[in-house]
């Protein structure tokens, strides 16, 4: 899964394949952001993931790279991949059978505007992953991801959310604010969300924001926790 060769890289994606984002080899989407941010992203993830049993859903999985390569370290998770539209479902699929893991569910279909939204087969998870898709999605993507984060983590269960963020009210970066607007200038419901107000939604779901790991440049991993369970705030 080597870096694309200087291709253009743009700031987000909507659906991989177009918006000069590189083709699709044999089905197998390719995101440039994947190969600046999923080891960076991993040494979050790792010690927590590295010992963990159990199942795993990532939302908004785009071409499904993250998971894979996730999977692989991780062969006593099984992953379960989804997002909302047919082209990076297929894209998943295809990385799933490219790399043939046996510990990668066939994708799902979740759109997370939809209240009470669920997983197949369902059950709890030991953790839920969502990377770069609160900024381009309306606020009840969030509402609805955290809502789903209270239903679904097991006790020890930890939700992931990476990407840009505010924190209480500022920008972490002129970049950012800039970035920021022109979300919103293309989509009054799009935009780089606080901090405060993801941790407002954890606790009214029975979970707490316990940890905001730096991340290159100006993101963040956001890692959420039952509130019972929380060690640090
Ligand atoms: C910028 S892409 C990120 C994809 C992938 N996580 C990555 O980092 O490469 C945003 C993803 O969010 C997904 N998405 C947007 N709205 C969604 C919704 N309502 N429910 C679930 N996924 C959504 C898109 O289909 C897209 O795959």
């Amino acid at each position: 899964m080597n870096a694309p060769a200087d291709r253009p890289q743009p700031r987000f994606v909507v659906e991989f394949g177009k918006d000069g984002t590189p083709p699709a080899e044999a089905g197998r989407l390719d995101a440039p952001a994947f190969h600046r941010n999923h080891e960076a992203i991993w040494q979050t993830l790792a010690p927590y993931l590295a010992a963990a049993r159990g199942a795993v859903l990532e939302l908004g999985s785009g071409t499904g790279q993250h998971t894979v390569t996730y999977a692989a370290r991780t062969p006593a998770l099984t992953w379960y991949p989804s997002d909302l539209q047919e082209p990076h479902l297929v894209s998943i699929e295809a990385w799933r059978t490219h790399t043939g893991l046996a510990n990668v569910a066939s994708p799902q279909r979740i759109d997370l505007t939809e209240p009470g939204w669920g997983w197949t087969p369902g059950g709890a998870l030991v953790a839920m992953l969502c990377i770069n898709v609160l900024h381009i999605s309306p606020w009840s993507v969030s509402q609805n991801l955290i809502a789903g984060a209270g239903r679904f983590l097991d006790r020890n269960g930890r939700l992931f959310i990476y990407g840009p963020f505010m924190r209480d009210g500022t920008h972490t970066a002129p970049s950012n604010a800039e970035f920021d607007a022109s979300l919103r200038a293309r989509d009054r419901g799009w935009g780089v969300r606080d901090t405060r107000d993801l941790a407002a939604l954890a606790a009214a779901n029975g979970l707490a924001l316990v940890d905001i790991v730096p991340m290159p440049a100006n993101n963040f991993v956001l890692v959420f926790a039952r509130e019972d369970r929380t060690s640090k705030t």
